[in-house]
């Protein structure tokens, strides 16, 4: 690990109900030792559950962010939508931008980027994913994949310091496959050397995300340019998650 901090971001995408709120007690009880003081906790649950969260996490140092948000900062007659002010006006810091399974129902680069100077607008911390499909990968493509989702979607923004790129080849999200050691630390190579190029004194920080687990963490972890995960099916089940955490540090 790179920077100071590691980051676990839970992603929960559409799973959660009001019951599950409470699951997460034992997460704020190690978010609270000494041991894990170098710990970013991040959750990101779905709408219907974001103001439980921040509620619930006042006072720790856990924080909370929202998967998605409207691309525009004004309010609008954009129905089933929410923007990234009303995400910080609910007391979130973090959005998620540009995952897979959103641009797998029609977000585009374009779209992806509006989003991201409107979260910047709004003060929000950004977690961009990025991340090639298997066929990509084949093909040797990842690299153009990857540089062409980083130009477009950062195209005109001057400063990347709140924003966060979570690598997530999307044949490892939810397959329990994850890439090589060398082939990963490859890629997170490229997307910092390609941030550092493009944005002067940035101190560019990339999760890896795709099937983390308690099982296969600590090899992750020999990785030291990766600066945390973006945890999806695991971060559910607050055992998981915690192990993965204390994986990280021991
Ligand atoms: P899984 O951890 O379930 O593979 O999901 C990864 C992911 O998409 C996180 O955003």
């Amino acid at each position: 690990m790179t920077n100071k901090y590691k980051y676990f971001v839970a992603n929960w995408k559409m799973f959660g109900d009001i019951k599950s709120v409470n699951s997460i007690n034992k997460v704020i009880k190690i978010s609270r030792m000494k041991n894990f003081n170098k710990s970013k906790i991040i959750y990101c649950p779905p709408y219907t559950l974001l103001d439980k969260f921040v509620r619930k996490l006042k006072k720790t140092n856990i924080q909370v962010g929202a998967q998605n948000c409207h691309q525009s900062s004004f309010s609008g007659p954009f129905t089933g939508f929410i923007n990234s002010k009303m995400i910080k006006n609910l007391g979130c810091n973090y959005v998620i931008i540009g995952h897979s399974e959103s641009r797998n129902v029609g977000e585009t680069d374009l779209l992806i980027n509006k989003k991201i100077k409107s979260s910047i607008e709004n003060n929000l911390k950004i977690i961009f994913c990025i991340g090639e499909s298997l066929n990509e990968k084949k093909r040797k493509k990842t690299k153009i994949i990857l540089s062409n989702q980083l130009k477009k979607g950062l195209k005109n923004i001057k400063n990347i310091k709140n924003t966060i790129i979570a690598y997530e080849p999307i044949w490892s999200i939810g397959t329990g496959v994850v890439p090589k050691n060398k082939e990963l630390l490859n890629n997170i190579l490229f997307i910092k050397n390609f941030l550092r190029k493009n944005f002067k004194n940035s101190k560019p920080k990339v999760l890896y995300g795709g099937s983390v687990s308690p099982k296969n963490v600590k090899n992750l972890v020999k990785i030291n340019q990766i600066d945390g995960f973006l945890v999806g099916g695991a971060s559910q089940n607050s055992n998981k998650f915690i192990d993965i955490i204390k994986k990280t540090f021991n």
